[in-house]
């Protein structure tokens, strides 16, 4: 096999080796897919000014993420169903997270649960919360969190309702996988996702199946998933969440700068900006077109950091440049854990670490924490001019 030299690689990897149904859960957006194609071509749009003659010895892009230390300021996003990306994902990306120094976020619909991603751990993770209308289910997966010495809280607040995808359904998109003609002959190809799904036995929604009264099979789970997100969510239920927590909170989901303001109201420490990959609403606008405002808007009142559309080294100088704390990646760790497993994701954080640390370099930048707008060009105009 030939060197893995970026995430690319390790994207056509995971499409080998991954059953067809979880790589299109993972790559698709919602309706056209607009959203989810900008995220990543209006990254491209920034250019990046080369300097030279500038001592590049001592390099460093340590910094910090709500006064936790990361090696550099890219932590994994939460991604649902990663067990079923390779088995026992969660595991897997919070260990190789562990090691590499950035920090792990676990989804409310992980499929290792949060204690047994705690018990398979020894560094603090992150928890994202989902909230449901079941009010005493997410009292009690707060307190799990808790329990599990979760240092973080993440709130997702742009999933209401589901964002159509439509290869989703197209595929029949379920856990467990049906046994169509069609997934059995795509399984066949796919001997080392099933080793590895033969030997655990997280292959469910951990955080879910017997916790909730009434959802003991999957069956269930997957018309209760769909059904248990909670409509009425709104920014006093969100000071409730923050009372209940009591720790850091980060509020994702972020994409409009009214939304930014009412995030410092309600005191977060810090927020994502973020359009959830353009998986939710398709036609709003990229992450990284949407920054600017919402940092004018927060002026420096807590942590701004950026997701969707990140998929080098670069992409994250260019958020960081533009002004933004630090950034989470969703697919490009997913990649790397679908093509390798933990050493895959182990790869993915190395790809871009490099990729960071040598455009650094050749932009004239010897910390992450100098980077500012004047090591970019970028295009006139790039925010847009909208009616008001
Ligand atoms: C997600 N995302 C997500 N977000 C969240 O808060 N809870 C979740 O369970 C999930 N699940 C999920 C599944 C998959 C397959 C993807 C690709 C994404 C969104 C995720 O946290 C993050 O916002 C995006 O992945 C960022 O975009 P990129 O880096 O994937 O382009």
């Amino acid at each position: 096999m030939p060197p893995i030299t970026d995430i690319n690689d390790l994207k056509r990897l995971y499409k080998r080796r991954t059953p067809k149904m979880f790589y299109d859960y993972t790559e698709s957006g919602s309706w056209t897919e607009q959203t989810f194609r900008e995220n990543i071509s209006d990254f491209d749009k920034i250019r990046l000014r080369q300097r030279i003659a500038v001592d590049m010895t001592g390099r460093s892009t340590a910094s910090k993420m709500i006064g936790e230390d990361v090696s550099m300021p890219v932590a994994l996003a939460p991604v649902g169903s990663t067990g079923m990306q390779s088995a026992d994902g969660e595991i897997k990306s919070a260990r190789a997270a562990a090691a590499f120094g950035v920090p792990y976020t676990l989804s409310t619909m992980s499929v290792c649960s949060v204690e047994a991603v705690a018990e398979a751990t020894d560094k603090p993770f992150w928890f994202q919360l989902y909230v449901m209308k079941d009010r005493d289910f997410t009292k009690r997966m707060i307190q799990r969190a808790k329990d599990a010495g979760c240092s973080a809280l993440v709130l997702t607040l742009d999933l209401q309702i589901l964002g159509q995808r439509h290869k989703d359904i197209k595929n029949g998109l379920s856990i467990p996988i049906r046994p169509t003609l069609g997934n059995i002959i795509d399984l066949s190809t796919k001997w080392r996702w099933m080793a590895g799904m033969a030997k655990t036995k997280n292959r469910t929604f951990g955080n879910i199946v017997g916790h909730i009264d009434g959802i003991s099979d999957l069956s269930s789970l997957s018309v209760w998933a769909a059904e248990s997100f909670d409509p009425q969510l709104d920014w006093e239920r969100v000071k409730e969440i923050k009372k209940m927590w009591g720790g850091p909170l980060i509020l994702k989901g972020i994409l409009d700068a009214e939304d930014a303001k009412m995030a410092l109201q309600v005191g977060a420490d810090a927020i994502i900006v973020s359009n959830h990959g353009g998986r939710q609403l398709d036609g709003a606008l990229s992450s990284i077109r949407s920054l600017s405002p919402i940092l004018d808007a927060v002026n420096g009142k807590c942590e701004v950091y950026l997701d969707s559309g990140i998929r080098s080294g670069q992409d994250v100088l260019k958020a960081l440049a533009m002004g933004a704390d630090g950034t989470f990646i969703g697919r490009s760790y997913i990649y790397g854990l679908g093509a390798m497993g933990q050493k895959g994701v182990t790869k993915a954080l190395e790809v871009i670490h490099k990729e960071l640390d040598t455009t650094m370099a050749l932009c004239g930048r010897r910390d992450v924490h100098t980077l500012d707008r004047s090591n970019l060009l970028i295009p006139k105009n790039f925010e847009g001019e909208w009616q008001d």
